[in-house]
């Protein structure tokens, strides 16, 4: 039985804490012991892509996006903030826009636009949809993801599987999602690295 986008939610927010000292106690004592990401010591950072011509300030404090765009296939998107040494950063900066489910963006208002700050274990959240492809690119979300006090990293995150992956001139496989059916649609994740 396939599970919902909440119970794989819930199952991503009680994994256990990683954090640098713990993947070095699993490394020494258990190597087969699977990870909750792979996640290294001296981990590279999140790739930066440009923000486009679609970003606005001043997005709303909001993680529920989905009913800006009620007929798009939702999509839960989750992850962790850390730092390039595996530390989760709590009060992080996680902002998102995409296009809606005909590839247009809200250049007026803020639909499909929200942010929110990670919570103590780093970790943050988004319900929205899939964005549809708009000419010119493949599948994506843009984010900008800031830690307290900290540079703005923007980026763009992409979807596995697409075929206009391979043409797009800002994909990069390391700015992949990991996806999962649901059977209320989809559960992603990603993990920044700032
Ligand atoms: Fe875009």
């Amino acid at each position: 039985m396939r599970s919902t986008r909440r119970s794989l939610l819930t199952a991503f927010l009680s994994l256990p804490l990683v954090d640098a000292s713990r993947v070095m106690a699993l490394a020494q004592t258990a190597p087969e012991l699977p990870l909750t990401r792979s996640c290294h010591a001296g981990e590279d950072l999140t790739l930066e892509r440009e923000a486009g011509p679609f970003f606005r300030p001043n997005s709303p404090l909001e993680r529920d996006l989905y009913p800006d765009a009620p007929g798009g296939e939702r999509i839960t998107v989750a992850g962790f903030v850390f730092d390039n040494r595996c530390r989760p950063i709590a009060g992080g900066l996680v902002e998102i826009w995409h296009a809606d489910e005909k590839g247009d963006y809200d250049s007026v208002g803020f639909r499909l636009r929200g942010h929110q700050f990670t919570d103590a274990q780093g970790r943050w959240w988004f319900n929205t949809i899939i964005p549809a492809l708009y000419p010119g690119r493949t599948r994506h979300f843009h984010f900008k993801v800031q830690r307290p006090g900290g540079r703005v990293l923007t980026t763009q995150i992409y979807f596995p599987g697409e075929a206009r992956n391979a043409g797009d001139r800002l994909f990069d496989e390391a700015l992949l999602l990991d996806l999962t059916k649901a059977v209320d649609g989809k559960f992603a994740q990603y993990d920044f690295v700032v």
